[in-house]
C-alpha cells in the first residue's frame, strides 16, 4: 500500500528483512533510552525463529520521504486455539515515542486500518500498548477496542551481576548450550517447529552459548531458555524460558535464570529484562525470586470479530 496523505510509503517485505530492519529500528530507540518502547530486538528475532508456527504473517516496511526506514509493521495471525476465532496481532516496530517517526506517520495509518470493519473481519484484532502510553490506549478504546486484562504482560528487569551465585543443580542434572548440540532434534523443535534452530542461526543476536539448557539424567532437555544481548544498549533479555512439566519445582528455573544472568553479564549486559503474562503466577514468582522487579506493563487491547 502507498499512502498519499503523508510523506511516507510502505512496501511488503520478506520475513528476514523485516526481522533485521525491525531489530535495527528498536536498537536505535533503545540506544536513547534502554527502557523505552515495547519490544526488544530479541523479541522480533524470536518471532522470526518461530514464525512458521503461525497461520500467516504479513509485513510492511515503511520509509520516510528520503527512503529511510522508519517502521516495520506486522500482522501475525494465530489460529491455534480450538473453538476460538483466529487472532491477529498488529505491531508497529519503530520509534513510538511522542514525536517519533513511527508514531507520527505510521501509527495513524495503522489505526485507520483497525477502524475499518473490513480489516480481518472474522478475527480478534489485538494490539499491545506500553503501560505508560495513555494516549494510544485512549485512541484504541475510541476505535472500539477493549482492554483484555488476561493478556497483560509484566515487563520485569534487574541490574546484572556477573558474580551472582548460581545454585547447584539437583544430582544428575547439568548445564549445556548450543556449543554442545543435542544428538537428535533441537530441544526447541517440539514446541516451536522443525525450522526453529535453522532460523535462530540466521538471527544476528543469536549466540550458541546463549542457547542454554539443563540436561536431565536421561539426556533430555529438562529446562531451557534463550538469551539475547545487544551490544548497543547493554540490555540482556530472556525469551523464552521453560522447565518441562516432569522437572518443575526442583529449582531448575531458578538455576537457569541465575546462569543466564551470569552469562549475559559476563558478555557486558548491565540490565536484564524478561516479560511474562501477569496471570502466570509460577513465572511471576520465579522471576521475583530471581531478583526481577516489574518496571512496566504491556496492555493488550482487542477488537472482537466483526459480525457481518
Ligand atoms: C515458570 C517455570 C519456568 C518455573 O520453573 P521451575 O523449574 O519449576 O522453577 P523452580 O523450581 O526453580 O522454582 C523457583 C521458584 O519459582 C516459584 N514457582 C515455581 N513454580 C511455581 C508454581 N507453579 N507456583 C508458584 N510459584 C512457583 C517459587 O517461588 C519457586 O521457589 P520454591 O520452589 O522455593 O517455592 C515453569 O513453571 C514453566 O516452565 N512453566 C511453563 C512455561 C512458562 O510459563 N514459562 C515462563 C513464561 S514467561
Amino acid at each position: 500500500m502507498t499512502t498519499t496523505a503523508s510523506p511516507i510509503r510502505s512496501e511488503p517485505i520478506d520475513d528476514h528483512t523485516a526481522m533485521i530492519v525491525a531489530s535495527d529500528l528498536l536498537l536505535d530507540v533503545r540506544s536513547r533510552d534502554p527502557f523505552s518502547g515495547l519490544w526488544e530486538p530479541g523479541d522480533v528475532q524470536w518471532w522470526y525463529a518461530t514464525e512458521p508456527k503461525l497461520a500467516a504473517v504479513s509485513r510492511s516496511l515503511w520509509r520516510d520521504r528520503d527512503g529511510k526506514p522508519i517502521a516495520v509493521t506486522l500482522e501475525a495471525v494465530f489460529a491455534d486455539e480450538p473453538g476460538q476465532p483466529p487472532r491477529v496481532d498488529v505491531d508497529v516496530l519503530g520509534d513510538l515515542e511522542p514525536g517519533g517517526a513511527a508514531r507520527e506517520h505510521v501509527l495513524p495509518v495503522v489505526l485507520g486500518q483497525l477502524a475499518d470493519p473490513a480489516f480481518h473481519p472474522g478475527s480478534i484484532v489485538a494490539m499491545n500498548v506500553d503501560g505508560g502510553d495513555a494516549d494510544l490506549a485512549g485512541r484504541l478504546m475510541r476505535l472500539g477496542l477493549a482492554e483484555a486484562p488476561h493478556d497483560r504482560l509484566d515487563a520485569m528487569g534487574q541490574r546484572a551481576d556477573a558474580v551472582a551465585t548460581v545454585p547447584a543443580l539437583p544430582v544428575g542434572y547439568r548445564f549445556a548450550d548450543g556449543t554442545e548440540p543435542a544428538a537428535g532434534a533441537h530441544h526447541l523443535a517440539g514446541r516451536n517447529g522443525p525450522d526453529v534452530h535453522a532460523r535462530l542461526l540466521r538471527c544476528p543476536l543469536h549466540r550458541r552459548e546463549f542457547d542454554l539448557r539443563i540436561v536431565a539424567p536421561d539426556g533430555t532437555a529438562a529446562a531451557y531458555c534463550l538469551l539475547w544481548r545487544d551490544g548497543a544498549t547493554g540490555v540482556g533479555h530472556f525469551e523464552p524460558v521453560r522447565t518441562e512439566d516432569a522437572h518443575q519445582r526442583r529449582g531448575l528455573g531458578r538455576a537457569l535464570m541465575a546462569e543466564g544472568i551470569r552469562r549475559l553479564a559476563a558478555q557486558g549486559a548491565t540490565l536484564i529484562k524478561v516479560d511474562t503474562y501477569a496471570n502466570n503466577p509460577a513465572a511471576v514468582a520465579l522471576y521475583t525470586r530471581a531478583g526481577f522487579q516489574r518496571w512496566n506493563v504491556k496492555r493488550s487491547f482487542h477488537r472482537p470479530p466483526v459480525v457481518v
